[in-house]
């Protein structure tokens, strides 16, 4: 299997904050950013397994900021490591400012999706070819968080977590 580019991926989805979409704050639901989020991932592993792909977990949603009504969302979402059928993927999100020249960042979150054939079994997928610092940088550090997503599903124990336990050493 050939291996792949981060960039051949990535999935980049604009989305306005209409009312439908906020809390009683006046601010955009955290539910429906994540659903935003979930959808964008799963077409970069999509994209990247060439095939259907099922969220197994999602994990380190961080909600920095809040997005008011009326506000211009991008998210971008990129995979940082492919395993043996699953696959990590990590989404940004930012807010424009009112004139749409400056963008923030104001989330992100980290999902792994498995690989599925039309009958749901498990299939193998390409490995990636990280390129710029940051695709490094997340590349390296993949291998640790799906430990931990792993020991948090309570599908891995500690003492098996080789990645896990070298990054306290
Ligand atoms: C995700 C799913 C396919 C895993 O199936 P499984 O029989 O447990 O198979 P495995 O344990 O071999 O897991 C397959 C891959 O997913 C990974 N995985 C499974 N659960 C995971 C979790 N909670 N966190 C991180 N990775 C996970 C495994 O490590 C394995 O990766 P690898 O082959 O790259 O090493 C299965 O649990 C499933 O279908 N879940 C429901 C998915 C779903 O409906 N999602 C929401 C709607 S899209």
């Amino acid at each position: 299997m050939k291996s792949k580019k981060v960039s051949e991926s990535t999935t980049i989805m604009t989305q306005a904050v209409l009312p439908n979409d906020t809390n009683p704050l006046g601010n955009l639901f955290g539910g429906q950013l994540l659903s935003w989020m979930d959808l964008a991932s799963s077409i970069t592993a999509k994209r990247h397994s060439e095939g259907i792909a099922v969220t197994a977990s999602v994990n380190n949603v961080s909600f920095n900021a809040p997005i008011p009504l009326a506000s211009v969302v991008t998210l971008e979402a990129n995979i940082t490591r492919a395993f043996s059928t699953s696959m990590e993927i990590m989404v940004d999100v930012w807010v424009e400012n009112k004139s749409g020249q400056e963008k923030r960042q104001v989330n992100n979150a980290t999902y792994i999706f498995a690989a599925v054939d039309g009958n749901g079994k498990k299939r193998a997928i390409p490995e990636i070819i990280p390129e710029t610092e940051i695709q490094k940088k997340r590349y390296n550090e993949a291998a640790f968080r799906k430990e931990m997503a792993l020991i948090f599903a309570g599908k891995l124990s500690m003492k098996d977590a080789e990645n896990f336990c070298n990054h306290f050493k």
